[in-house]
């Protein structure tokens, strides 16, 4: 927006304050806020703006690394998982994905490929977070691994819709995920379980990969899959890690995840 826009913009802006009922207007603000988030009288006003803001800072990647949901941040996040903001923010990211793959101009080559991680991309592990305070706990890799090796994990209905049209638009499609090796079966056994079938490839963390910053794991993946004579249009995760570093996709999709961060 221009400047001189602005200029006409402020006195607009103003004016609207002064003809509705100035003291009235501002509590009413507050008003809609809390009804906005009709159904959780728990969460406080004050906190719910707040945590707003923080899931806003760090989905941006504006807070860095972070270790846990802040404890008064618990019934937000429990109410952005469960009561349909997570469903839908990641049905428009997948929304956004859907309309980038259909103007790729796929070969017959086989070679367009795109990039999927796993958990919270294509898995979703919220039964496993239901019962374990939705992040505001320090993470407990032993209870995680066990539930990994249940493979019950159900899909991410948003990103099971996008994976299945870029089969149809004949994308290749490789599986790139921070879990190891040994969790291989568990994690094939989960991705069939949840519906998802047709990939290419599934990276897992090898011995060589264990230690290393999921950036550098990931990157290092994908020129791998480039080396391989693949371009790499997209690629999805909910961490900055599964998207950032190099041999990055053309466009690459942030899925919602206020649960946990991995730098
Ligand atoms: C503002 O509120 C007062 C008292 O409730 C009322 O008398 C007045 O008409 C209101 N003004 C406007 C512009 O709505
Ligand atoms: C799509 O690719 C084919 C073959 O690679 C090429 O002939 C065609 O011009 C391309 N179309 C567009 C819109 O880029
Ligand atoms: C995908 O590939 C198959 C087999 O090569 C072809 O028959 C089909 O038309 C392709 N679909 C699209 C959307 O390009």
């Amino acid at each position: 927006m221009d400047f001189g826009r602005i200029l006409i913009l402020i006195p607009l802006i103003l004016l609207s304050f002064v003809s509705s009922n100035d003291s009235h207007s501002i509590i009413r603000m507050r008003t809609d806020l809390s009804d906005s988030y009709a159904g959780v009288r728990k969460i406080r006003v004050d906190d719910s703006l707040y945590c707003d803001s923080w899931r806003f800072v760090i989905e941006a990647n504006d807070a860095g690394k972070w270790s846990t949901v802040p404890k008064r941040c618990l019934e937000f996040v429990k109410e952005y998982m469960t009561g349909g903001r997570y469903t839908s923010d990641s049905e428009i990211v997948a929304d956004y994905a859907v309309a980038f793959a259909k103007t790729v101009n796929v070969s017959t080559n086989r070679k367009d490929a795109w990039v999927f991680d796993i958990d919270e991309t294509l898995l979703s592990n919220l039964p496993y977070y239901r019962d374990n305070e939705y992040g505001s706990e320090p993470f407990d890799e032993a209870s995680f691994d066990l539930w990994v090796d249940s493979s019950v994990a159900p899909a991410l209905p948003a990103s099971l819709r996008l994976y299945n049209e870029l089969r149809k638009l004949n994308f290749t499609i490789f599986l790139l995920t921070g879990r190891t090796e040994n969790q291989r079966t568990s994690t094939i056994e989960n991705m069939l379980f949840a519906g998802y079938s047709g990939w290419e490839k599934l990276f897992l963390r090898g011995a060589s990969d264990l230690g290393k910053l999921a950036t550098v794991y990931k990157s290092e993946k994908r020129r791998e899959i480039e080396s391989a004579g693949y371009t790499i249009h997209g690629n999805s995760g909910d961490q900055w890690s599964d998207l950032t570093g190099f041999a990055v996709a053309t466009r690459s999709f942030k899925l919602p995840n206020p649960m946990y961060y991995i730098a």
